[in-house]
C-alpha cells in the first residue's frame, strides 16, 4: 500500500441505519457526486454486501466485485483492487458489493479493513454503504470511519432503531463522530419533527427533504440527483450537508484501538448488565 501520513490520508464515511429502506443508498451515491464536485478524489466501497444497490443507483455495469478479490489471496493486492473499481461519469469509482447474497460471509471483516485502508490511502473520500445495524462488517467500517452518518426518518419504528443505535455508538464510545440525517423530514407523520430533539436528545440533526419524485427517478433510472437535478430542493439540501461534512475534517478518530470492535460491544454489554445499567 502506498505510504501517507495520518494527516494524507482520505476520510472514510460510513452511511448507516438502524432500519433498512430509509435512504441509505441514495445518501451514499449522491453525498459521493456532491464530494466529487468539489474536485476531490472520491469512492464508494458498497458495503451492502449482501444486497448492495450502489450498481443499479449509478447504472453501472460491472462484471466485477469486491468478491473477486477473495478467490486466490489472503493478503490483499492494492493493483487487483484498482482494477476492479469502475467508474461513473462523475468521475466518483465504485467497488461493488458482490452480485449474489451468499457471497456476502465469504467477505471477511479482515478484507474488508485491507479494502478500506487501500481505499482510504488513494482517495480524498470515501464513502460506505454500509449494511443495517451493527454487523460485524458494518462495525468494523464504522470503527473505523472518520463521521459516520446515521440516516433516520420520521416513523416510529426507525426512530426505535435509531435510539438503539445511538445508545450503542455511546457505549461504544463512537457517538461523538455520528451525525444524524433525517431523511424525508418534510413528510407529514406522527412524529412531529419539532419534537425529534427530545426524542434524539440532541438538537445537531440534519435534513433532507422529503422528494418522492427526485429520489425515486434518481434510484430507479440510476442518475443520482446529484447529477441531473442539482436545483431541486433535495439536490441543495445534499450540497449543503458535503459542505457541512467537510468543513470539519478530523482525522483524529484513524487512530485505531487495537481491540475488535465487536468484541467490545459484548464486553461492554457483559460489563453494563453486571452493573444494573441494561
Ligand atoms: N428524501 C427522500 N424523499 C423521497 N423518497 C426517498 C427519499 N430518500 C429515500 N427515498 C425513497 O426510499 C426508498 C429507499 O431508499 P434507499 O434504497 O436509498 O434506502 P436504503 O436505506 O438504502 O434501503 P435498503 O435497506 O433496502 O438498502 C426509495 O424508494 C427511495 O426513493
Ligand atoms: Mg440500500
Amino acid at each position: 500500500m502506498s505510504e501517507k501520513t495520518l494527516q494524507e490520508q482520505g476520510e472514510l464515511i460510513a452511511v448507516c441505519s438502524g432500519k433498512g429502506g430509509v435512504g441509505r443508498t441514495l445518501l451514499t451515491v449522491n453525498l459521493a457526486i456532491a464530494l466529487k464536485k468539489k474536485n476531490l478524489k472520491v469512492s464508494i466501497l458498497d458495503g451492502d454486501f449482501q444486497f448492495g444497490d450502489v450498481n443499479m443507483a449509478m447504472d453501472l455495469q460491472s462484471a466485477s466485485t469486491i468478491y473477486e478479490l477473495l478467490k486466490n489471496e489472503t493478503r490483499i493486492d492494492e493493483l487487483a483492487l484498482n482494477e476492479l473499481l469502475v467508474t461513473h461519469q462523475s468521475g466518483v469509482k465504485v467497488l461493488p458489493a458482490p452480485d449474489r447474497p451468499e457471497f456476502a460471509d465469504l467477505v471477511t471483516p479482515e478484507v474488508v479493513d485491507q479494502v478500506v485502508d487501500i481505499m482510504v490511502s488513494q482517495n480524498d473520500y470515501v464513502v460506505v454503504d454500509t449494511e443495517v445495524g451493527f454487523q460485524e462488517k458494518s462495525l468494523a467500517i464504522i470503527e473505523k470511519a472518520t463521521q459516520v452518518l446515521l440516516v433516520t426518518n420520521l416513523e416510529i419504528a426507525t426512530l426505535k432503531n435509531t435510539k438503539l443505535m445511538l445508545e450503542t455508538f455511546t457505549t461504544l464510545g463512537l457517538r461523538e463522530k455520528v451525525k444524524i440525517i433525517v431523511n424525508q423530514s418534510t413528510k407529514k407523520g406522527f412524529v412531529k419533527l419539532e419534537d425529534l430533539p427530545s426524542i434524539l436528545d440532541t438538537d445537531l440533526l440534519y435534513y433532507l427533504p422529503d422528494n418522492d419524485s427526485v429520489a425515486t427517478k434518481s434510484l430507479n433510472q440510476g442518475i443520482p440527483f446529484g447529477v441531473s437535478r442539482g436545483k431541486t430542493d433535495l439536490a441543495k439540501a445534499l450540497y449543503k450537508l458535503a459542505h457541512q461534512l467537510i468543513e470539519k475534517k478530523d482525522v483524529a478518530s484513524l487512530k485505531h484501538n487495537s481491540k475488535p470492535i465487536f468484541a467490545k460491544l459484548f464486553t461492554k454489554q457483559k460489563h453494563m448488565k453486571r452493573s444494573g445499567r441494561m
